[in-house]
């Protein structure tokens, strides 16, 4: 490198070259300040034009997505219930205000597979047979496949949710029988408020387990099912997480309405 190229790579780079030095050094601030103002208009704007991107897509696929639950359950409140627990589990296991938000809308989707499962499958009471738990168990990477199709990071999430949501964590799980961490954070969540949300439901094939048995059964699944520091945080404040279902139940709380993807100031008053 000769002399004069790396005293001009040493420059400060404040110190402008007198060949570019603006004849007007106001105008030149000027200039600079409306360059700001447009580079954080357009900023705006992107970022405006992203997130309709995203809710119109997650509106969408969450329309379908009740579609396959109702399918299952007329009321369509276990999606609900699962979207809100699922927050709330997020939340205190340490994420983010954004990852909160995140799995609150994809957690839902969970199970929007079914939409390609056949009722003579879907609603048998008892028990399947291999080829009828082969179907069943694909629900998981169609709704991958549905949800898959998006780049928008909620949806991709949920395209996560949809295939890892019947992972456990000693790796008998399906569709890919992961273990552990293989497993993504928001599946392993997933997988335990499904769970938990499941059993205190009436189902066609037996009645809703007490909140009692559902806690000795979650933890019976310690490091088995479920991850076994999520579960402790679980377990221990089991409380709060039947409150929340119990609200959701009796309407005191609107979750469907937490759903849509702008009502981050509704999830912060309920304390999700
Ligand atoms: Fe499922
Ligand atoms: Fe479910």
């Amino acid at each position: 490198m000769s002399d004069s190229v790396a005293l001009a790579a040493l420059r400060p780079v404040h110190e402008v070259p007198k060949n570019l030095a603006f004849a007007d050094p106001g105008a030149a601030m000027a200039q600079l300040s409306r360059y700001a103002a447009d580079s954080q208009r357009l900023y705006r704007e992107r970022e405006a034009a992203l997130r309709q991107t995203e809710q119109a897509q997650v509106n969408s696929l969450t329309l379908l997505s009740r579609a396959a639950e109702y399918r299952d359950d007329e009321t369509g409140a276990h999606m609900d219930r699962v979207g809100a627990l699922s927050a709330l589990l997020a939340k205190l296991t340490g994420h983010s205000a954004e990852e909160v938000r995140m799995i609150r809308l994809a957690a839902p989707m969970h199970d929007i597979g079914k939409i390609a499962t056949p009722d003579s499958v879907l609603k048998k009471p008892g028990g399947y047979t291999i080829a009828e738990r082969r179907i069943m168990n694909n629900h998981t990477r169609f709704g991958a496949e549905i949800l898959g199709q998006s780049d928008i990071p909620l949806l991709r999430m949920a395209a996560a949710v949809a295939l890892t949501h019947h992972e456990c964590w000693d790796g008998s799980g399906y569709p890919r029988q992961l273990r552990g961490d293989e497993i993504p954070w928001c599946g392993r969540i997933v997988t335990m408020i499904d769970f938990f949300d499941a059993l205190t439901m009436d189902r066609v094939y037996r009645p809703a387990v007490s909140d009692e048995m559902t806690r000795q059964m979650l933890q019976k699944e310690r490091a088995r099912k479920f991850d076994p520091e999520m579960l402790d945080v679980f377990v221990n404040q089991i409380d709060r997480f039947i409150q929340l279902r119990d609200d959701i139940n009796a309407g005191v709380r609107d979750h469907a309405a937490l759903l849509h993807p702008q009502a981050q100031r509704l999830a912060v008053e309920m304390g999700l």
